[in-house]
């Protein structure tokens, strides 16, 4: 099979085709993506030379570049993992989630459309996140049935792709599977996300940036946990679902980042005190959800899905590696992003130190 990924060289992306192109000499993978800030193809080192793997540097939300990609690749299957993703940058600049997330997976959509009626064996699987529905108090969990209300200008945009995805199926009957997804943490993740922020600063003696108290509680899954939940949804979950994926893994954000100082200090032979003496509470994010929780009873009992790595075992794993992927780190906290984090946080201001709470 003919296999495009878009958003191949993200975090998500990137490691679904470290895992599937080795795995699958029977299939080609093209990899489609903009390289935005958040890309870096050093994170496909290890596959850019195999024979079944393409890359095309092409933006989703131009037709015309999209269009010259289906004509000449013919894709059959779509994993559509592109997007802008990080929810501080959606509430400082909501107008590139609307192009990418919205017009692109529409792109996408329209792409599949024009070539795939009568055709057989062909797969659109998009893929979501957990926060389309918003926030939970402390108790309870999404379902697939849980009603859509989104929080943040990230989530309202990945809200509305799903709903575009699901109404391609309805109305035109395209081959469409939905998988949406709690927080992701692993190798090659981008440092202004929670977990490899917080191992970076804490390696490098920066304060650790709690957002307001740092009681907001997410539900953690390792990324590899993520890509063979996909894979199996797209090969054996049933056309026109929805499947929740979630690690049960709820922790609270200063837990993390005290579990994290725990790690980086036996890792490195430092003091755990003094690590932990870098947490910084600052002003919370707009419109915070307070919890993620998803029940993901569905694929457990129709696919048998479980995930594999524990969150300690998960987040040691996780720590090592951006302790010996320096230059990784380097490559993509230069340029762009160095420039975007001077242009939005110099100067931000700080409101108390942890208390070892
Ligand atoms: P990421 O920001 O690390 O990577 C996104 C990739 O998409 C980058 O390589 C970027 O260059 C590419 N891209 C962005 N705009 C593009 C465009 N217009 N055209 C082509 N390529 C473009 O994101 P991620 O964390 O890997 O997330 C991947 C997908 O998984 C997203 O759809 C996200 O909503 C979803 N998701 C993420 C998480 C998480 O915890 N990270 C959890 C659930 C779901
Ligand atoms: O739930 C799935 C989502 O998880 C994905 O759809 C998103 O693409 C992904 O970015 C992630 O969103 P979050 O907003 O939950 O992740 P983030 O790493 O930005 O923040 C995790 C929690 O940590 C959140 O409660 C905010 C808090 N936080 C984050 C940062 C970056 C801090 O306290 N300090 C920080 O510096």
């Amino acid at each position: 099979m003919r296999i495009l990924v878009t958003g191949g060289a993200g975090f998500i992306g990137s490691n679904f085709l470290n895992l599937m192109v080795p795995r699958h000499p029977e299939h080609h993978f093209i990899n489609l993506d903009k390289l935005t800030y958040a890309a870096n193809l050093a994170s496909l080192e290890a596959i850019c030379d195999a024979p079944n793997y393409t890359f095309v540097q092409a933006d989703i939300a131009d037709a015309r570049q999209v269009d010259q990609v289906f004509d000449a690749h013919d894709p059959e299957w779509v994993f559509h993992f592109a997007a802008e993703s990080h929810v501080d940058r959606s509430i400082l600049g909501p107008a590139a989630f609307v192009q990418t997330n919205v017009i692109g997976t529409f792109v996408l959509l329209e792409a599949c459309r024009a070539r795939w009626q009568g055709r057989v064996g062909r797969l659109f699987h998009h893929v979501s996140t957990d926060e389309v529905y918003g926030s939970l108090g402390d108790t309870g969990a999404f379902t697939e049935e849980t009603r859509y209300d989104p929080s943040s200008p990230y989530s309202a945009s990945k809200a509305a792709s799903d709903h575009f995805a699901r109404a391609y199926h309805r109305t035109y009957g395209l081959p469409v599977k939905v998988t949406n997804c709690s927080n992701n943490y692993g190798p090659r993740q981008f440092p202004e996300k929670l977990i490899p922020l917080m191992i970076l600063n804490a390696l490098e003696g920066k304060p650790l940036p709690v957002y307001g108290q740092g009681t907001n509680v997410r539900d953690w899954l390792y990324v590899e946990d993520h890509c063979e939940a996909i894979w199996l949804v797209a090969t054996r979950g049933r056309v026109g679902e929805t499947y929740h994926i979630g690690g049960g893994t709820e922790k609270r954000n200063l837990d993390v980042v005290h579990t994290i100082c725990q790690l980086v200090a036996e890792e490195t032979g430092r003091d755990p005190d003094s690590l932990r003496a870098l947490i910084t509470y600052v002003a919370d994010r707009p419109g915070h959800d307070f919890r993620y929780a998803m029940d993901t009873t569905k694929i457990r009992r129709e696919l048998g899905w479980e995930p594999r790595e524990s969150f300690e075992t998960g987040l040691r794993k996780t720590v090592r590696w951006y302790l010996n992927h320096r230059a990784w780190v380097e490559q993509v906290r230069s340029g762009e992003y160095a420039r975007w984090l001077e242009r939005n946080y110099a100067g931000r201001e700080a409101h108390g130190k942890d208390a070892g709470r």
